[in-house]
């Protein structure tokens, strides 16, 4: 917590960084255990338009399955397993629905950062669906879903369907208007690649009324320095060598 801001500094990156299957409830368990308390993961729609856990627009890296995400239905992806790529402990791991997320995280007091990531060409049904969803799975919850997206198209859906949830334009190299832009979409923080940072950006920021998270931040002298200068939130892989602050 940080003044008017409800999120701790430290957020861990689809779940728990490399150290487990990135955006399943094991990651998330696993960031758990070295002390963090919110999450960032990313989210796109099935074929049948229900918010999954899934950082590339195909199944292949990350699952057994194969092709789009959006060519399977939510059950088809429910049957696929997410963890046997990245070591057999997690084999069988399933792909996390939002709503599971949205029941595990408020049941430990996490808070969560979803960032919304459209498989190409459906960011406003993504945008609008995912805000939808958010807002009734988190309905009377002290602190909202920190909402996120490189889509501005779909971060403007969300604010069209959900306006009461806090929205962050992720940037990944910051453009002259980069200001303007985050006024335009009644963003509450930029969420910028940490290497466009510095003490006069976040300053700027600031002085417009913005809060600064960056991604993503795995060196622990980096994440001093940021946090030295005034960021809000961390978002890191390296939740074993970056300690939360408590
Ligand atoms: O939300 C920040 C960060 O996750 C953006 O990059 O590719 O890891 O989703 P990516
Ligand atoms: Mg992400």
């Amino acid at each position: 917590m940080n003044g008017d801001w409800p999120y701790p500094r430290h957020i861990a990156h689809r779940g728990a960084g490399k150290l487990a299957p990135e955006n399943t409830l094991a990651a998330f368990r696993h960031g758990a255990s070295f002390g963090y308390r919110m999450f960032e993961f990313d989210v796109k729609l099935s074929g049948d338009g229900k918010p999954v856990l899934m950082h590339d627009a195909t199944l292949d890296r990350t699952t057994s399955g194969h092709g789009r995400v959006d060519a399977l239905t939510l059950g088809e992806i429910a049957a696929l397993d997410a963890g046997s790529w990245h070591s057999p402990a997690f084999a069988g791991e399933p792909v996390p629905t939002l709503a599971a997320i949205a029941r595990y995280t408020q049941a430990n007091g996490y808070l969560v950062n979803i960032e919304i990531k459209p498989v190409p060409g459906d960011e406003y049904r993504t945008g609008a669906a995912v805000a939808l969803d958010a807002l009734s799975l988190w309905k009377g919850a002290a602190v909202p879903p920190l909402l996120s997206s490189f889509s501005e198209v779909a971060l403007e859906a969300a604010r069209l369907a959900a306006s009461g949830l806090p929205r962050a334009l992720l940037l990944d190299k910051l453009p002259a208007d980069w200001l303007d832009r985050l006024r335009r979409l009644d963003c509450v923080a930029l969420d910028s690649n940490h290497r466009e940072l510095d003490a006069d950006v976040i300053a700027a920021a600031h002085a417009a009324g913005f809060k600064v998270l960056c991604y993503t931040v795995n060196d622990p002298s980096r994440a001093q320095d940021l946090l030295s200068w005034g960021l809000d939130g961390l978002i890191t892989d390296a939740v074993d060598q970056i300690a939360p602050q408590p």
